[in-house]
Formats: C-alpha cells, sequence, structure tokens
C-alpha cells in the first residue's frame, strides 16, 4: 500500500492552496458577512481547470483523478466553504454526472461550457416535502410527445441564482414510483422557469442557495439524460461521488479551523507561556490531528475505490458521515483554543464552526448516511 500522492498531485495541491491564500482569504469574512457570490473568484477557478477538474480534456476538462480533486478540495474549504459548495456541485454532480450519463449533444452543448467554468451548473433535487426522501418528488415532467411538460417547485438549490444550467430531477410516472422519475437538463432563460426566494443561511453565506419555480416550463425530449424512468438511479448516483466532494469540503473546514488554532496557540501565552505548553492545549490538538488524519484516509480511499471503478457506495458514505462528523466537533474546539477571539469574525474560526454545520445536512444528511452504509452492509 502506498499512501505517497503523485507529483502531478503534489501539484494540484500547491495550486490550490495558493489560490485560496492569495485570491481567497482577501474577501471572505465580506462576502460571508454580505452574502456576496464570489463571481469573480469562480471565474478564476475555471480559468486554472478547478471546475471541470475530472472532465475528459475533449470536453474541455482537466482528466485529473478523484484523489486530485478532493486534495483540491481540502485547500479550497480551508478558506472558503461557499467558492467549495459550488465547485463540488459542478464537478461531482453536474459535470460527472453529464459526462457519465449524457448523450454525444448534450456533452458537446453543456458539459464543454461547464468544465471551464463558463457556464455554472445546479443539481435540483430537494423539494418543500421531499428532501431526505427524494422518491417523493412532487415535481412533475409530463411526456407530451417530444417534451416534457415541467412543474413544481424546487428547494435549497446550490448556485440556484448564478447557474445556467440546472440538472432538474422530476416525475413522469408517480405509478412507477422511483422508475417513473426523470432527469432533465434546464437552461436558465426557458420559458416558465423562475429563480425564487434566497435563503438567508448560517453558514457558507456566500454561496447563493434559492428556491427555484417551473410553471409550464417546456423541455425538449433531447434534453433527458439516460432512459425514461433513469432519473432517480441518475441521483442517486451521482450522489454517490458527491459525498466524497462534500467530506473533503468538511475535512477541509475542519484541517482550515485546526491550522488557525495551532497558529494561535503558538503565538498566545496565558498563565506566564504559550497555549502550546499547556497540556490541555496539546491533549486537544492531538485529538484534532487524529480525528482530522482519520477523515482524510476515509475520503482517499473513496476516490481511490472510485478511480479504480469499483463499488464506492458505502466507502463515500462513511467519509462523508465521518468528515463531518468531526467538522464540527474540530471547528468548536478551534473555537475554544481562542476564547474570545475565537467568537469573532476576524479570526476565521467562528465562520467555519458555522460552516461546519451544513456538512452534516446537504447531499444526505448524517441518517441517511448511516441507512446508504447499512443498505451496504446488510445487501
Ligand atoms: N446508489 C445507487 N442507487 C441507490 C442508492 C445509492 N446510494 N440508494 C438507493 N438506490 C436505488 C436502489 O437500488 C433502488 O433501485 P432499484 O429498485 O432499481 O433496486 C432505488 O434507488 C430505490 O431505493 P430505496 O427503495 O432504498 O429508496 P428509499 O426511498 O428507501 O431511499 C435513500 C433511498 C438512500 C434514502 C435516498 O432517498 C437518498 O439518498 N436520499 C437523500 C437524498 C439527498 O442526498 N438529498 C440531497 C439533495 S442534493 C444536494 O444537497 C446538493 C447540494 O445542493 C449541495
Amino acid at each position: 500500500m502506498n499512501f505517497d500522492l503523485s507529483e502531478e498531485q503534489i501539484a494540484v495541491q500547491a495550486a490550490a492552496r495558493d489560490f485560496a491564500q492569495t485570491e481567497l482569504l482577501p474577501g471572505v469574512i465580506e462576502r460571508d458577512t454580505e452574502q456576496k457570490f464570489p463571481t469573480d473568484q469562480i471565474k478564476k477557478m475555471g480559468a486554472l481547470g478547478f471546475m471541470g477538474m475530472m472532465v475528459d480534456p475533449k470536453y474541455n476538462g482537466g482528466g485529473m483523478d478523484t484523489i486530485s480533486y478532493v486534495l483540491a478540495m481540502e485547500e479550497i474549504s480551508k478558506i472558503d466553504a461557499s467558492v467549495s459548495v459550488c465547485m463540488s456541485v459542478n464537478n461531482s454532480l453536474v459535470c460527472w454526472g453529464l459526462e457519465t450519463f449524457g448523450t454525444e449533444a448534450q456533452k458537446e452543448k453543456y458539459l464543454k461550457r461547464l468544465a471551464t467554468g463558463e457556464a455554472i451548473g445546479a443539481f435540483c433535487l430537494s423539494e418543500p416535502e421531499a428532501g431526505s426522501d427524494a422518491t417523493s418528488q412532487r415535481t412533475t415532467a409530463e411526456d407530451k410527445g417530444d417534451y416534457y411538460l415541467l412543474n413544481g417547485t424546487k428547494n435549497w438549490i446550490t448556485n440556484g441564482k448564478s447557474a445556467s444550467v440546472y440538472i432538474v430531477i422530476a416525475q413522469t410516472d408517480a405509478a412507477k414510483r422511483h422508475k417513473g422519475i426523470n432527469a432533465l437538463i434546464v437552461e436558465r432563460g426557458m420559458d416558465g422557469f423562475v429563480v425564487g426566494k434566497k435563503e438567508d443561511k448560517m453558514g457558507i453565506r456566500g454561496s447563493d442557495t434559492h428556491s427555484l419555480m417551473f410553471t409550464d416550463v417546456k423541455v425538449p425530449k433531447e434534453n433527458r439524460i439516460g432512459e425514461d424512468g433513469f432519473g432517480f438511479t441518475f441521483a442517486m448516483t451521482t450522489l454517490n461521488g458527491g459525498r466524497i466532494g462534500i467530506a473533503s469540503q468538511a475535512l477541509g473546514i475542519a484541517a482550515g479551523a485546526y491550522e488557525l488554532a495551532v497558529k494561535y496557540a503558538k503565538e498566545r501565552k496565558a498563565f506566564g507561556k504559550h497555549l502550546t505548553e499547556h497540556q490541555s492545549i496539546q491533549f486537544k490538538l492531538a485529538d484534532m490531528a487524529t480525528k482530522i488524519d482519520s477523515a482524510r484516509r476515509l475520503i482517499w480511499k473513496a476516490a481511490y475505490l472510485k478511480d479504480q471503478k469499483k463499488n464506492f457506495v458505502k466507502a463515500a458514505a462513511m467519509a462523508k458521515l465521518y468528515a463531518s462528523q468531526i467538522a464540527q466537533e474540530v471547528t468548536s474546539e478551534a473555537v475554544q483554543i481562542h476564547g474570545g477571539y475565537g467568537y469573532v469574525k476576524e479570526f476565521h474560526v467562528e465562520r467555519l464552526m458555522r460552516d461546519a454545520k451544513i456538512t452534516q445536512i446537504y447531499e444526505g444528511t448524517t441518517e441517511i448516511q448511516k441507512m446508504v452504509i447499512s443498505r451496504e452492509l446488510l445487501r
């Protein structure tokens, strides 16, 4: 077994770290406070190849492996999780889903633009009454011959306003339950498609999370991904991969908070000595580092299995379950080590603590990960 990264992977990691420090750190507090979407930053990330990292170069992607992707996700998330959620949805859910299951025409028309960041993608599954229970889709895609008539509402959609390509999951034949669901590519500007309310969130405040409304939107049949009725399997399969991205986001949030805590503990003195000389702080840092490294191993294993084209469903759910849990613990300890300074914005750890929570909610809650893991264990 070899835990060494390749030269290429190390270079990707260094490039992402450098980008995060120079381009993301300067405005991160302002974007969080003002709920400002990182438009310019995402554009630059597209130009650097971070928006379609695993996409085949023939569709303008970076042709990289999943390990490179999780390394970049970790580095970006250490500084700005609002940016990394946009990156994760675009790479893992939209680009990967289209490249794996889309037609050649769909790849030409949509994937090529998504892979460069020229277009941003959104993945629209959640509804007011179907978050975890994804089979209970109320949005309908009525088959009208050469098009689907789309009606319904989606909630909590990441990149809701900034996207221009939306993959929408909708029910075509309710009697068939999950086998009657389709995944449709909807473009911004189609008649009857309206971007609704922006959510005022606890964390990842720089990302734009919106509700979306569809009223008699005519979606051409050629925009369906896969065979008729493939939509639920499409959603579940892409989410398996998406969970590796969100696990890396959780890891990055935890690692970012840990690095800040170490820096602060080395500088700050209390009771006549540096915090690092107090055993209570040393033990906290040891626990934090152990949790972070354990999460990283689970994530790398899931990424490795995916790259090897082996079953990574359980590994991805375990990685997301554990990384999102330790992100709560590590960020909370980082705030604790900072004391009063940790509770104010300029020291960054309070934001990381707020950002950590969403990783236990989106792309399947903690409870959903346990359902996925136990299904795989007991099947
Ligand atoms: N991978 C592949 N297929 C899966 C799967 C998985 N992880 N989980 C279920 N399936 C398949 C099953 O095999 C079954 O297919 P067959 O009948 O062909 O065998 C089908 O899906 C239905 O399975 P179940 O009867 O078990 O379905 P269920 O209704 O009991 O629930 C679930 C399954 C795992 C709970 C699923 O509903 C789920 O994952 N829910 C969470 C959805 C989610 O993650 N939402 C997040 C929204 S997206 C988001 O957050 C993006 C963002 O903005 C950041």
